[in-house]
């Protein structure tokens, strides 16, 4: 017998043509249907929800609509048992906070397929403070892994370094013992981005557009987090045999490339998502960032907002100005 319950959340809608942001009173009657009724006291600030929050339809379709692709909390109502009423549970991707309700409210209401169970010893901000980008960055290095990228073949370079993926994929790279080269816009950037483990940090000029088809080769591996000119930038500068993982696109979305990197070189090029893969997946890389990848740096330096700073806050990814990880605190006020 499900009870219906008040909640409170941070609820988008259109107001002549402009997209707003405010508290809500809702009720978790009007969620949609779903075995899972989850009470969130964290979510994280990603990239796609400021892109969801400014009536971006290509994310979020319809209004008014609850932001927040990142949850974690405790199960409230199970229609399955499992997972079982009381346990910890962290939800990502898949269709929550695009056109499902999303993190940004106390409650939402899940299929039990999107629920991965808390690892152990972890807590609901400890996860949040990885969320999406966490599990992407996780990814990333994971598939950089899988090609056989070891820490002794060369350079790796991270793009958007200091954004939510890029940031967490320094600190994860540095600790498994990889000489990593942080390519970051910020230039007083540069000293938390050594602080997470990085040997080197480049501007972004080191990957600005050049009519050659091809540049010396300087790194070894890369993580690109920004996509467009800088990513054809770095596939000419890859070492022979090397890859790169790709995962967003602030830089822009076309990629104009040659096959020169691909056909000279042997690059390998690695998409990433983190959305749609099985749950499994996604188990597996949370239980690697509770254990072996643990960042201490980032967890140390993750910022914690209230509801009523989530406006600000989006705005500042869509300008490319936010850095670090944020957790969205559903108790702090
Ligand atoms: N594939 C997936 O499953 C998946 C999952 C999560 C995120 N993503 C994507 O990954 C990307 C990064 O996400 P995020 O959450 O890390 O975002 P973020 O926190 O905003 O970080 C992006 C970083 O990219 C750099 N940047 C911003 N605008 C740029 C520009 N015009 N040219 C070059 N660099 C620029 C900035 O870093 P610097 O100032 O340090 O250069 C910025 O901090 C986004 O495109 C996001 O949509 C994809």
């Amino acid at each position: 017998m499900t009870k219906n319950t008040d909640y409170m959340a941070w609820q988008v809608d259109e107001q002549n043509g402009e997209y707003e942001g405010c508290e809500t009173l809702l009720s978790t009657k009007d969620l949609p249907e779903g075995e899972v009724l989850v009470w969130v006291s964290h979510s994280s600030l990603n990239y796609k929800d400021a892109l969801s929050a400014s009536g971006n339809k290509g994310v979020t379709r319809a209004f008014p609509h609850t932001p927040g692709i990142d949850a974690a909390g405790v199960v409230s109502e199970s229609a399955t048992g499992q997972p079982a009423v009381g346990s910890k549970v962290i939800v990502t991707g898949y269709d929550l906070g695009m056109n499902t309700p999303g993190g940004f409210g106390e409650y939402i209401r899940v299929p039990a397929t999107w629920c991965v169970p808390m690892p152990e010893g972890w807590d609901s901000r400890t996860a949040m403070i990885y969320g999406t980008a966490g599990l992407t960055a996780g990814l990333c290095v994971q598939k950089l892994l899988t090609m056989g990228a070891k820490p002794e073949q060369g350079k790796v370079a991270v793009t958007g370094a200091s954004g939510a993926v890029g940031s967490v994929a320094v600190e994860i790279l540095a600790n498994l013992g990889f000489d990593v080269v942080a390519i970051s816009g910020k230039a007083d950037h540069a000293d938390a981005l050594k602080a997470l483990g990085a040997k080197e940090v480049l501007g972004r000029e080191a990957l600005s557009e050049d009519k050659k088809p091809m540049l010396k080769p300087v790194f070894a591996n890369a993580v690109d987090t920004v996509g467009g000119i800088p990513l054809a930038e770095l596939l000419k500068q890859v070492l022979p045999g090397g890859s790169v993982s790709i995962c967003g696109l602030v830089a822009g979305v076309p990629l104009n490339t040659t096959v020169l990197p691909f056909i000279l070189r042997g690059v390998n090029l690695l998409g990433v998502d983190s959305v749609e893969i099985p749950l499994a997946d996604k188990k597996r890389v949370w239980e690697k960032l509770s254990g072996d990848w643990k960042c201490p740096n980032t967890e140390a330096s993750a910022k914690d907002i209230s509801r009523s700073e989530l406006d600000s806050a989006l705005k500042a990814f869509l300008k490319g100005e936010s850095s670090g990880k944020i957790v969205l605190d559903h108790a702090k006020s």
